[in-house]
């Protein structure tokens, strides 16, 4: 049911970046049509939750005016396990419809959540015909929490089309840039300022995911404290700026140190899908993304860590880029704008 003509946006309402991406469809591909990210002050959205929803509608208007983006419809996302739960579930076979009707019934079971508070979805994945089951994606998100998301956006004047979920936008997009190996098990990691999404897939399915509420700002709080500055100068010396009276010789090692416990939990979930696992799987390489890619020497140390290679996601890898935009800069936000790239594949009518 693809609205054709009807230009979408995908929109990532990140606790630390806004961004938008806008795609046009080409005979066999996708050309980046508008692109803009802004931030926002770290008090406008804590663990997930708008507080100051005005602000957030302030800064989404002001990003879409900025990226001369004249589209209506936004296709917008949450995570967190605290709202969000994904969950792969056995059940005896059916139709489609049948399912439809009784899945509140039989996810309940699986749903730390009361089931009259969430909006569920699935998607069958796998007949087993042998043992007259069927392997279902059950997908639960809080209301309260979609509503929150679509207020906002609402308000900024957009029409929120769909509401997805970060560790599936990040599937689409790693799926129309980069080859699936059907043997291999790739690790999507992304890293923001307050989540981590990971999505593992074994031959371009995914089979384990989860969120996790630590991120960048692990670091940012460590900086602060060890140097007694504002949140402000914490950010810069992130980037590699300078900031008086703070010797940045000292900057590698707090940003290193404040970074293990980014990755120990990132190893303790690795751990947790390989026992899980029915065959004991190893997981082959780590696509990452988010603001945390960026931060320096990162990369080496998660793949030295963990044990296993990284590649930082480049979310236009297949995606024709136009003279017109500044391909340095693009280059430099790159793994930011994964999850609102992956968005903005989405279409009304797509499962
Ligand atoms: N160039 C950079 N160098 C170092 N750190 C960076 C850089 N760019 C972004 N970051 C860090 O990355 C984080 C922001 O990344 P991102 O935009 O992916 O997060 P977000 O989507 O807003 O957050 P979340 O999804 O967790 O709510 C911040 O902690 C920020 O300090
Ligand atoms: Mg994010």
């Amino acid at each position: 049911m693809l609205i054709s003509g009807r230009r979408i946006i995908g929109l990532d309402i990140g606790s630390k970046n806004i961004k938008a991406v806008q795609l046009k469809d080409l005979k066999g591909g996708y050309q980046l049509d508008r692109l803009g990210m802004v931030s926002v002050l770290p008090e406008l959205i804590v663990d997930g939750s708008i507080l100051d929803a005005p602000r957030v509608t302030e800064a989404i208007k002001g990003l879409i005016s900025d990226a001369g983006i004249k589209a209506k419809d936004a296709v917008i996302s949450v995570s967190g396990h605290s709202s969000v739960i994904i969950k792969r579930i056995s059940l005896p076979q059916m139709a489609e419809e049948e399912l439809e009707e009784s899945i509140k019934f039989e996810a309940e079971q699986y749903i730390p959540f009361d089931i009259e508070d969430v909006s569920l979805d699935f998607q069958i994945l796998e007949q087993r015909q042998d043992e007259n089951q069927m392997d279902v994606m059950v997908v639960a998100v809080k209301r309260d929490k979609i509503n929150e998301y679509v207020s906002v956006v609402s308000e900024a004047g957009l029409n929120p089309v769909i509401v997805d979920v970060d560790a599936f936008a990040l599937e689409n997009v790693y799926e129309i840039n980069y080859e699936i190996n059907p043997n291999e098990n790739i690790a999507i990691v992304n890293i923001g300022a307050s989540t981590i999404n990971m999505n593992i897939l074994k031959g371009g399915i995914s089979v384990f995911t989860r969120d996790s509420s630590l991120g960048g700002n692990l670091l940012s709080e460590a900086l602060q404290r060890e140097f007694t500055i504002s949140y402000d100068n914490a950010e810069r010396l992130k980037y590699g700026e300078a900031v008086e009276g703070v010797p940045q010789e000292d900057v590698a090692a707090i940003l290193m140190s404040a970074s293990e416990d980014i990755i120990g939990e990132i190893s303790r979930s690795f751990d947790f899908f390989r026992t899980t696992s029915k065959q004991g799987d190893e997981i082959h390489e780590i696509i990452l993304s988010g603001g945390c890619a960026l931060v320096k020497d990162f990369v080496p140390l998660l793949s030295e860590r963990i044990g296993i290679g990284v590649k930082i996601m480049d979310p236009f890898k297949n995606i024709r880029i136009p003279d017109s935009f500044d391909k340095g800069h693009l280059k430099r936000i790159e793994p930011i704008m994964a999850v609102a790239a992956g968005l903005a594949l989405r279409r009304v009518g797509d499962r």
